[in-house]
């Protein structure tokens, strides 16, 4: 995300690892709580330890901030500066992606923690805040601010009790005259002013934005509930993309995207909406305001009776890859077919071309429509025959077994089955390629494939299958944003991901 953009914070201040765990489930479903706050200062001290603090960070995908402050700094109970700087090691280690720390904390000590962060790499983040509990005082303020920015944190936080109108104009302006790309301010007020002036700062760009889970569940005065927030018509909030399916964890996905809106200065975020059960998700589409999902198995299917609209060439296909959710109503489209035909397009026409598809799998059919559509001449082959029969016969084409003999004088060759993927680089769903068909596998991890490396062997041209990979995404970012995607900054960050994965 561009710095413009603030991130919301839930905050859990709870008693017991329990209570907090279930508060942390409850927070999981809401699509627009970008970080999780952990006041583990309300936690009883018997129960803060490494290994409940280890259960808490895995309870959750979502960023996770760990606070524990100190009483005199409106912390919950009485801890040693010892033992809160050994919590925060802590933290850093088990991997926070957020500590928060007072700037009063002894300098000898934040430099401790402050170098223990930066040899973290950017897996932790260092928010470091100062609060005033009873006044707005002008010259406090920019004093603190300056502190602060001179130590270099990745966050500085700055909130302070407002009692009076000018009090909240003052931080509103202060805001709107500081934030900016390279400097990441949360700044608001507490007190009665605080709830719109917490909305301000927000639309301003203040860097984080403070939620309570539900009322009277909060940890300062003026804070909004999570349900406030999403219903406010002032608030300008965050335009919600993501995947659902079920296993998702891997996916390029969020990279791809979020690369996109961050290169193009959007104010979207994509996210993993991690499940099977197609009622949960149509009702989190409906119920967050997603603005678009990108759907994958073994959701492609089951979701087509829950849209309210479906593109023509999807329809035709019979499953989706992509919802658009257009003021509460879902429209369905197929992206991989544009993605396919695009990058085959690349680097050959298929008008009357002969081409012969291994698999008759949902791939297979999404692949032959465009195949068809473009005028080309199909054959599908496919492992268990009467698979390949019936799709042969919904597409009015030609089947058989993976008979070589079938692949002789064909213009190009498709592998639309998973043979070869990681982890079983070493399978290829050939071991003899005709010469001069061009050869394609709809596989992209690993990007050359062994059916691909065999290929070039072999003298024939190859199409990877990262471009049916990326123009897909491509079409979905366009379809859910409207802009023109920014093809190479997509490109550049998922070959990274994948030249990493492959070392
Ligand atoms: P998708 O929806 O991703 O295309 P699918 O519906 O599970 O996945 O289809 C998988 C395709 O890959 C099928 O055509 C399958 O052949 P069968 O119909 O004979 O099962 C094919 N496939 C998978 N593993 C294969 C293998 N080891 N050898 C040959 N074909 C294989």
């Amino acid at each position: 995300m561009s710095h413009k953009y603030p991130k919301t914070v839930l905050c859990v201040g709870k008693e017991t690892v329990n209570t907090v765990l279930e508060e942390i489930e409850k927070i999981n479903r809401f699509a627009h709580a970008d970080i999780i706050e952990l006041r583990a200062d309300y936690i009883k001290e018997e129960e803060l330890t490494e290994e409940n603090l280890t259960k808490i960070k895995n309870a959750s995908d979502k960023e996770i901030l760990f606070t524990l402050r100190k009483q005199e700094e409106g912390g919950q109970r009485k801890i040693s500066d010892s033992v809160r700087e050994a919590f925060c090691f802590t933290a850093i280690k088990i991997g926070f992606e957020y500590i928060d720390i007072e700037n009063s904390t002894p300098k000898d000590m934040l430099d401790r923690i402050m170098s223990e962060v930066r040899k973290a790499g950017r897996s932790t983040q260092l928010i470091l805040s100062f609060h005033n509990f009873s006044e707005t005082l002008e010259s406090e303020i920019s004093e603190k601010f300056n502190d602060i920015k001179s130590k270099n944190p990745d966050i500085i936080k700055i909130v302070t009790m407002a009692n009076s109108e000018a009090d909240s104009n003052f931080i509103i302006d202060f805001v709107r005259s500081n934030v900016s790309d390279s400097v990441r301010l949360a700044l608001f007020c507490m007190g009665e002013w605080g709830t719109t002036n917490r909305i301000q700062c927000h639309n301003l760009g203040s860097a984080l934005t403070y939620l309570a889970v539900a009322s009277g569940t909060g940890t300062a005065s003026g804070q909004l509930t999570y349900d406030e927030f999403v219903s406010n018509p002032d608030i300008q909030k965050t335009t919600i993309c993501g995947l659902i399916g079920k296993p998702i964890r891997h996916s390029m996905s969020p990279l791809v995207h979020n690369a996109g809106y961050r290169d193009q200065n959007i104010n979207c975020k994509y996210i993993l909406i991690e499940t099977d059960d197609i009622d949960f998700a149509i009702h989190y589409i409906k119920s967050n305001n997603i603005r678009g999902l990108s759907a994958t198995m073994p959701l492609k299917i089951k979701a087509i009776k829950f849209l309210d609209d479906i593109d023509p060439l999807a329809e035709k296909i019979g499953s989706i890859n992509t919802i658009v959710n257009t003021a509460g109503k879902l429209k369905g489209y197929n992206t991989d077919v544009v993605g396919a035909i695009r990058s085959i397009k690349d680097v050959m026409t298929l008008k009357n071309k002969k081409v012969a598809m291994i698999g008759a799998g949902g791939a297979a059919r999404a692949i032959g429509v465009g195949l068809i559509e473009e005028g080309a001449e199909v054959i599908i082959l496919n492992r268990t025959v009467e698979k390949a029969e019936r799709l042969a016969g919904d597409l009015k084409c030609r089947f058989s077994g993976i008979d070589p003999a079938k692949l002789q004088d064909c213009d190009l060759i498709i592998n639309t089955t998973s043979v070869g993927m990681y982890p079983r680089v070493d399978e290829s769903i050939l071991q003899e390629i005709p010469p001069e068909a061009v050869v394609m596998d709809i596989v992209y991890y690993p990007l050359e494939t062994k059916l691909l490396k065999l290929a070039k062997q072999n003298g024939n041209e190859t199409i990877t299958g990262f471009g049916m990979f990326i123009y897909q995404a491509a079409e979905q970012y366009k379809l859910f944003t409207t802009n023109d995607p920014p093809l190479e900054v997509m490109k550049k960050v998922s070959l990274e991901r994948l030249s990493e994965l492959g070392k």
